[in-house]
């Protein structure tokens, strides 16, 4: 059904959980899960929670359903997700790194691909894996483009979600998103898992962080799922030690080099032509040490600069005014 029409029938209705319009409702919101569409899934979700009176039962039977009989649990008192998942086509996955990372990252995907291959002489290949390094230089991307790359369904842990205020819930919503997915094949990733950390301050119960602390080291540990399990910082000097022990590979993202910048540059113009005379070696001088994300921008700033003043050509004036622009954004 047309999604305005789903949305608007939606809307209408009213009720407690047994009546049979309300059940019909979460059919459609599981099959809408199980199609891909959880954007849609999780609006008409809101829409209808909002309409009912019985919460906490309904919490439960509206969690989102994935394969093999897995689920993504939600928090008990919010009815938020505990992961969210990313569909395949829209992964990010073209990635400019240094050959070394590069091979790194490679080797991971080989090693899952050939996952039987290995498992035949004894071997595992890498599970669990700890990317780290500075903002915007492509620790999330990595792992979305770990995920496109062999094929893997991507599930994203909303650690906002999992922390809770209330005593002994984040650790148990750890626990129950893990146990969810036990069987589930995906790239599962504790994007910025530090933030475990940073709330360590605002929490009313110190006891309830070092559960947390222990229940991930437990889970790091007896982590067999049959998938990957990705997990990133930007703050490598504080995270546990005893944490950094448990991943079979810890990877730096390291922010662009002069090779890279010019590569970044190149293929985020290159649905625009670059005029002849511009240097971009001159260009990648001025962008040493911006992350990525940073040279992206400025490449799509300069475009639309040119772009804007009705040309169809990047030229050098555009390229170095984007840089001086961004230069207030670049951190140390
Ligand atoms: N190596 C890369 N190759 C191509 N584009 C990149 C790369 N790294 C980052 N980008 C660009 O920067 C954006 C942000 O990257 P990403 O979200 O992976 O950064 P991050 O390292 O996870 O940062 P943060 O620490 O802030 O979460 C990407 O969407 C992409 O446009
Ligand atoms: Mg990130």
């Amino acid at each position: 059904m047309n999604q305005d029409l789903l949305i608007r029938l939606f809307k209408s209705i009213e009720g407690d959980k047994n009546d049979d319009i309300v059940k019909v409702a979460q059919k459609i919101i599981e099959d809408e899960n199980v199609k891909g569409h959880t954007k849609l899934a999780e609006r008409l979700k809101g829409i209808l929670f909002k309409n009912l009176s019985t919460h906490e039962i309904f919490n439960k039977e509206l969690r989102t359903l994935l394969p093999n009989g897995a689920f993504i649990p939600t928090d008990k008192r919010n009815n938020i997700p505990l992961a969210t998942s990313i569909n395949h086509h829209d992964l990010r996955h073209e990635m400019i790194l240094p050959d070394e990372i590069e091979n790194k990252i490679n080797r991971i995907e080989k090693e899952f691909s050939a996952r039987e291959r290995l498992a035949s002489f004894g071997l595992k290949p890498k599970k669990k894996i700890l990317l780290y390094g500075s903002p915007g230089c492509g620790k999330s991307m990595s792992a979305e483009r770990i995920a496109w790359t062999i094929g893997l369904p991507f599930l994203k842990v909303r650690l906002d979600a999992i922390i809770s205020s209330y005593l002994g819930e984040s650790a148990s919503n750890l626990k129950k998103l893990f146990d969810s997915l036990n069987g589930y094949p995906c790239v599962l990733l504790l994007d910025e898992f530090d933030y475990i950390a940073k709330t360590r301050g605002n929490m009313q119960d110190v006891g309830e962080m070092h559960r947390i602390v222990n229940i991930l080291l437990n889970l790091l540990e007896d982590y067999n799922a049959p998938g990957i399990l990705i997990a990133t910082t930007n703050i490598e000097g504080t995270i546990d030690k005893a944490i950094f022990r448990r991943f079979d590979d810890i990877i730096e993202i390291p922010k662009p080099g002069k090779e890279e910048i010019v590569r970044l540059l190149k293929s985020t113009l290159s649905t625009i032509e670059i005029d002849t005379k511009v240097k971009l070696q001159i260009i990648a001088e001025k962008l040493e040490n911006f992350s990525a994300a940073l040279i992206v921008k400025v490449a799509q700033d300069a475009a639309k600069f040119s772009v804007i003043q009705g040309r169809k050509i990047v030229n050098q004036t555009d390229l170095t005014k984007a840089v001086e622009e961004n230069r207030l954004y670049n951190s140390k």
